[in-house]
């Protein structure tokens, strides 16, 4: 599981660590902006949420993330959970299905780079891979013309996003203190995925020891 403030660098991780571990990436933020630009019933009513920069009703989350989580590849080959759960009700919903994550990693950076980070983001709708205007452009041209900004990426919204975030943090990671790794998030991607990949690596020795102990 991947916790931290908004723009932290949860999604450019995962990116990461779906490569080199094969875990199947859920984001709740990439799942509802999904149901959003499908103009579903699920995405027509989180839309006013998100836009907002607000969290979207437990009850819609939570059924969506269940269903995420059943399906055969997350059991098969394992799962990442990014942005969930972000409530102490989500975190109930998954202790009542006796889910629990083997680690929760929680990036730490100082909120005027969070907002920076946020305000120069830019998403390609084609690939879902996350740019910035300076600190990560565009490969080619091609590419960038195609770039869209969020709509709640806005100044106004990122200090409301971290607001809330700052609301619910620790009623959240009370439920996992025991497993939790704060990470410096404030430094080049590459460095803090190596921190991640070495954290990550340790616990999956630990499983594949604990396979062959039984
Ligand atoms: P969500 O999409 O989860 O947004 P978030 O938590 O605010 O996180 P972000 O996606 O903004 O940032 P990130 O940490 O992934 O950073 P990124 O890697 O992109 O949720 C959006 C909305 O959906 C919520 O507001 C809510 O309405 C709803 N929602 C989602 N989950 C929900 C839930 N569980 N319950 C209820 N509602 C929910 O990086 C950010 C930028 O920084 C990028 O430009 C990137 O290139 C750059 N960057 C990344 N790493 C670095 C680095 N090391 N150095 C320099 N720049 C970096």
């Amino acid at each position: 599981m991947i916790s931290g403030a908004p723009a932290s660098g949860k999604g450019t991780q995962c990116e990461l660590i779906v490569q080199k571990f094969g875990l199947v990436h859920i984001s709740t933020g990439d799942l509802l902006r999904a149901e959003v630009a499908a103009g579903t019933e699920i995405g027509n009513k989180a839309k006013e949420y998100m836009n907002a920069g607000r969290l979207v009703p437990d009850e819609i989350v939570n059924a969506m993330v269940t269903a995420r989580l059943s399906r055969e590849d997350a059991k098969q080959k394992g799962w990442l959970l990014d942005g969930y759960p972000r409530s102490s009700a989500q975190a109930e919903s998954l202790e009542k299905m006796q889910i629990r994550p083997d680690i929760y990693i929680v990036l730490d950076v100082p909120d005027e780079i969070l907002i920076d980070r946020c305000v120069g983001r830019r998403l390609d709708p084609v690939t879902g891979k996350i740019y910035h205007i300076k600190n990560f452009p565009a490969e080619t041209e091609e590419i960038k013309s195609r770039l869209i900004t969020r709509p709640d990426d806005t100044e106004e919204k990122v200090k409301s996003r971290l607001e809330i975030y700052k609301k619910n943090a620790e009623a959240v990671s009370s439920s996992y203190s025991n497993i939790t790794n704060k990470i410096n998030g404030n430094r080049p991607k590459e460095v803090v995925f190596k921190e991640i990949d070495s954290l990550l690596s340790q616990v999956q020795n630990d499983k594949v020891k604990m396979i062959k102990a039984e």
